[in-house]
């Protein structure tokens, strides 16, 4: 078993970059695992099932190849909130724990970011942190990224979007996003990328 670091947040919060960067950093593997639910949102989409389908949603969740998936057609708002729907069925969470869970134990070390990590998906983490900024500061980077990519929703309807999907994220019943009781939380709404990582390496290197 390596070392495991669990990073947690709602959606916009930084918490991939962050977490992309510590894996670099220590020599780890990382896993954003809101691919996982992405991907399996594209199946049924792919094939013209709804979202709320539970038993196609858990036959996806068991069949996921991510290798195989372009990684181009994850990404994007109405994935993410495509994410978000099947990503409240009970069956979908369970059929992709042991996945994750595999993932976390390889050596060095894992990096795992996403909602549940440190709360369901990995409570022993040797370092749990939760990323977060305010709904206006995140809305404002998305809106900034989308921006610069060509797409140019307004500001309003982009933190309108953020605001729903944390709803959704933590009232769900099954697995609700929330900061584990043992888990380092870390506010980056002043925060640039560098002072946050080097907040963030200064707790783990603490525990390490
Ligand atoms: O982090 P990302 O925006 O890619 O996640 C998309 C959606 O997948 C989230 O809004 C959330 O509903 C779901 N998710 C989850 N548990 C995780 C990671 C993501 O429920 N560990």
């Amino acid at each position: 078993m390596g070392f495991v670091i669990a990073v947690d947040g709602p959606a916009a919060s930084g918490k991939g970059t962050l977490s992309k960067r510590i894996a670099a950093h220590y020599g780890f593997a990382h896993l954003d695992t809101g691919l996982l639910y992405r991907a399996v949102a594209r199946l049924l989409l792919d094939k013209n099932r709804p979202l709320d389908d539970e038993k196609a949603a858990q036959a996806a969740a068991f069949a996921l190849e991510l290798a195989y998936m372009d990684e181009s057609r994850l990404r994007g708002a109405e994935m993410g909130e495509a994410a978000s729907r099947v990503s409240i069925i009970p069956a979908v969470r369970a059929a992709l724990l042991d996945r994750q869970r595999e993932f976390a134990a390889q050596a060095p070390g894992a990096v795992l970011d996403g909602r549940d990590i440190g709360t369901v998906i990995c409570p022993d983490a040797d370092v749990k942190l939760f990323v977060t900024a305010s709904a206006e500061e995140r809305a404002r980077r998305r809106h900034r990224e989308l921006e610069s990519r060509g797409a140019a929703p307004a500001y309003e309807s982009v933190l309108a979007d953020i605001r729903a999907r944390d709803a959704r994220d933590a009232g769900r019943s099954s697995a609700p996003l929330r900061q584990a009781e043992d888990a380092v939380l870390l506010d980056t709404t002043t925060l640039g990328i560098e002072e946050a990582l080097a907040a963030a390496l200064a707790v783990v290197d603490k525990v390490r």
